[in-house]
């Protein structure tokens, strides 16, 4: 889905560099997983795949694309049983269409958003879906609502008049997981809550937010849609309906607190290397976090890649090596823990 820091398009750089470094295929903590971009891709190269963030919506992607190992065939039968209910106001119609003075979807789509989740609900409920497919549908519902999302990407906003997406109509199209290694897990946790619960593992791959944004304010309809409503619903406020509450805000986004942020996960991390992406518009320079992982690293060395955002280019670098500052360079740093 259409994500900040979304790491899709930086997936082939991501597997590149860890294979220039020799880093043995083991088991990995994606610490701050999002949409799951990586975990997923890492499980398809055979690595045991952990996971955490703090989003509920991020949870049921991680437990859609990294945990669940299959899905039954009834899936698409299920999805296309969803596509079809007649529109229900529910929740989303009441708050984020024009009903609610939001119009994030169309009426007939936030009806249908409507319909799809609270019969998924109650599926899982009587019992008539496991878990599995209790998240892959939900991750479906939650994709296929972004597709008719009414916004330029994010939901800080919804635009004032509709966007051709947002009058397409809104349908629930599972992703079959593809199997992997066994012993995934997936966690609702800070993430360096999740590295001391994990314990040993041979690689932790840390993507923080980059800058100020909450990730739960520019995220709230997804991650409503995941946590689901009985009766009221949750609390939402303002113009566009933020999730009244603290839930799922990040001490990261505060830019004064990312350096200790930094150090109290490497140090409650037992990952024997840390793989870490950093954006070069984020609150940290770039060298002054590669100073910070210099003092982490068991053998001082940071092995340091860059590539530039649109360009699919990748040039492998030692610490201590001058570079010219693009403000659209993605950066990949490499050092061993343990
Ligand atoms: C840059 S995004 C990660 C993007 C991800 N790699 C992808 O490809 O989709 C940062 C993520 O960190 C999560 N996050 C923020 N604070 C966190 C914390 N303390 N522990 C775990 N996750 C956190 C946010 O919810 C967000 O999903």
């Amino acid at each position: 889905m259409r994500y900040i820091g979304n790491k899709t398009r930086l997936l082939p750089f991501i597997l590149r560099a860890l294979k220039t470094t020799g880093v043995a295929k083991g088991s990995v903590h994606d610490a701050f997983a999002g949409t799951a971009s990586v975990g997923r891709a890492l499980k398809s190269k055979g690595w045991q795949v952990h996971s955490s963030d703090l989003l509920l919506s991020s949870y049921v992607f991680q437990r859609a694309y990294i945990v669940a190992q299959s899905a039954d065939r009834s899936i698409n039968r299920l999805a296309r049983e969803l596509s079809a209910l007649a529109p229900r106001a529910g929740f989303i119609t009441r708050h984020f269409s024009p009903a609610g003075g939001r119009m994030y979807f169309t009426p007939e789509n936030a009806g249908r958003i409507d319909a799809a989740r609270e019969e998924l609900a109650t599926w899982l409920e009587r019992g008539a879906v496991d878990d599995d497919a209790y998240y892959i549908l939900l991750a479906a519902i939650i994709e296929g609502a972004d597709r008719v999302a009414n916004t330029a990407g994010v939901y800080a906003s919804f635009m004032k008049r509709w966007q051709p997406n947002s009058r397409r109509r809104f349908e629930v199209r599972p992703e079959k997981p593809k199997p992997g290694r066994e012993g995934a897990t997936a966690h609702l946790l800070d993430a360096a809550a999740a590295a001391r619960l994990l314990g040993e593992v041979d690689l932790i791959y840390i993507d923080p937010p980059y800058n100020s944004r909450q990730y739960v304010a520019y995220y709230h309809v997804p991650e409503i849609i995941a946590r689901g409503w009985s009766d009221e619903g949750p609390a939402v406020r303002g113009k566009v309906g933020l999730l009244a509450g603290k839930e799922g805000r990040s001490d990261w986004s505060h830019g004064r607190r990312v350096k200790k942020l930094f150090s109290g996960l490497l140090s409650a991390t037992k990952a024997r290397h840390a793989l870490v992406s950093f954006n070069s518009e984020g609150h940290l320079a770039p060298a002054a976090l590669q100073e910070l992982l210099g003092e982490a690293a068991v053998d001082g060395e940071v092995i340091h890649f860059t590539q530039g955002y649109r360009r699919y280019r990748a040039d492998s670098e030692r610490a201590g090596r001058h570079y010219h500052l693009d403000r659209a360079l993605e950066h990949l740093y490499l050092i061993r823990l343990r």
